[in-house]
């Protein structure tokens, strides 16, 4: 049993392929998973409350303040008690009130105060899944974090053939427990992981940085505690919010940088660098403003190479990722710097292709490790290189381990 004492809250919308949801449910409770239905008013004009609680074995709920009991804050109490929440089948209605924060009935107020990963699977006529606004919905979830289950295609209930048949139960409950299998991959990890650029004062007024967005830092940092791992995300000057578990550490410079990270990455850690750090600072930080003229006379000095300096020391984390910018994809620097910085990984990309790198919401990336061939990815969302990054690691760690 897969699912043993996994507590998964199932809402169910308004749609034809709600009857599926019975079957889902069937699926779930053999697999060992503890199951509560929450119903919307429509849902039950295609399934009912009777059926749903002879399956799960559970009382369903439907209405935020029924007439007949005493339910205080049980919107809340649902939340807090869900390992995961499953919306399918999932309406365009009720993805477009979660993805624009509203909550006017029980289960969005659910989902409003939930504190778990919530996994949607979409069902609807062609034309309104392909809808622009149920499509821009849909991806400002995904960049939340919901989980998405794209819909199959075939015949719909009205009669046309297309995309937006609600994925088979079947398939709905193998992503459940693959979802369950990964959250539980870094369980017991410490992860440090920096990201975002380092800013060098000159003056009062002036800094050297880059471009650096941050966003693939903070992408490998929420998808590891998702994953159970105990995340440090050490961080310069971004724009982005702190994900979800991970303790966040803001520095400046790559002096502090460095020292935040001599100080949390331990032995027994693993630590993937994605800051982009300044390679050079200001030699001397002027207490006043310089004047203009003077500017070019500033003189340069090297930061420290926190990477090449801690990959080589005695306190040398278990395992080292380090990110390499080349313009023109040249490996034979990414392998250089694998070699000289005593890394165990290298994720190569280039900056100046357009859509991807700094700033962008994708990445195109090769990887190189100390054993094996590169691995050149497709271009994809900065949150799914996370995870392919972090798969990487675990499948090479657990070889280290054997
Ligand atoms: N890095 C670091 N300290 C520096 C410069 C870089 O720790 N002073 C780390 C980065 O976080 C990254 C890796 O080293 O993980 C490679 O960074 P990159 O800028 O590509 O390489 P550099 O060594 O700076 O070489 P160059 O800029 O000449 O390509």
């Amino acid at each position: 049993m897969r699912l043993q004492d996994k507590k998964i809250l199932l809402g169910i919308s308004g749609c034809i392929a709600a009857y599926k949801s019975c079957f889902l449910v069937r699926l779930l409770k053999k697999e060992g998973a503890d199951v509560k239905v929450v119903l919307t008013q429509s849902a039950t004009q295609f399934v009912t409350k009777t059926t749903l609680e002879t399956l799960s074995n559970n009382p369903v709920a439907l209405e935020m303040f029924p007439a007949d009991r005493f339910v205080s804050t049980h919107h809340i109490s649902y939340a807090e008690w869900a390992d995961l929440i499953v919306l399918a089948p999932a309406t365009g209605n009720l993805i477009g009130k979660i993805a624009n924060g509203i909550a006017d009935d029980l289960l969005t107020t659910i989902v409003m105060a939930k504190r778990c990963p919530v996994m949607i699977a979409p069902a609807m006529n062609t034309e309104m899944y392909l809808n622009p606004i149920v499509q821009e919905n849909m991806s400002v979830l995904h960049e939340l974090g919901y989980l998405l289950i794209s819909p199959g295609s075939g015949e719909l209930a009205c009669e046309t053939v297309g995309i937006g048949r609600l994925e088979e139960p079947e398939i709905i409950l193998k992503r459940i427990i693959a979802h369950f299998q990964t959250s539980q991959s870094l369980a017991g990890q410490r992860i440090v992981v920096t990201a975002g650029p380092t800013r060098e004062k000159i003056d009062p007024v002036r800094y050297i940085s880059n471009f650096s967005s941050g966003k693939m830092g903070y992408a490998i940092a929420a998808e590891a505690a998702a994953r159970g791992a105990e995340v440090v995300l050490i961080s310069g000057p971004t724009a982005l919010t702190t994900p979800t578990g991970v303790a966040r550490i803001n520095i400046e410079s790559a002096e502090e940088l460095q020292r935040q990270v001599q100080k949390h990455a331990g032995k027994k850690d693993i630590l993937i660098m994605a800051a982009a750090v300044a390679d050079y600072k200001s030699a001397k930080v002027s207490k006043t403003k310089i004047p203009h003229g003077a500017l070019s006379q500033i003189e340069l000095k090297a930061n420290p190479d926190v990477l090449a300096e801690l990959g080589k020391s005695r306190s040398r984390p278990k395992y080292v990722v380090g990110f390499a910018l080349e313009v023109g994809s040249d490996s034979k620097n990414a392998v250089r710097k694998l070699k000289e910085k005593n890394l165990d990984m290298i994720v190569m990309n280039d900056p100046t292709q357009p859509g991807i790198g700094f700033g962008g919401d994708y990445n195109q990336v090769t990887i190189f490790t100390t054993k094996g061939k590169p691995i050149e990815l497709e271009t994809m969302p900065k949150p799914e290189l996370a995870k392919v990054i972090l798969d990487m690691i675990i499948g090479k760690l657990s070889r280290k381990q054997a």
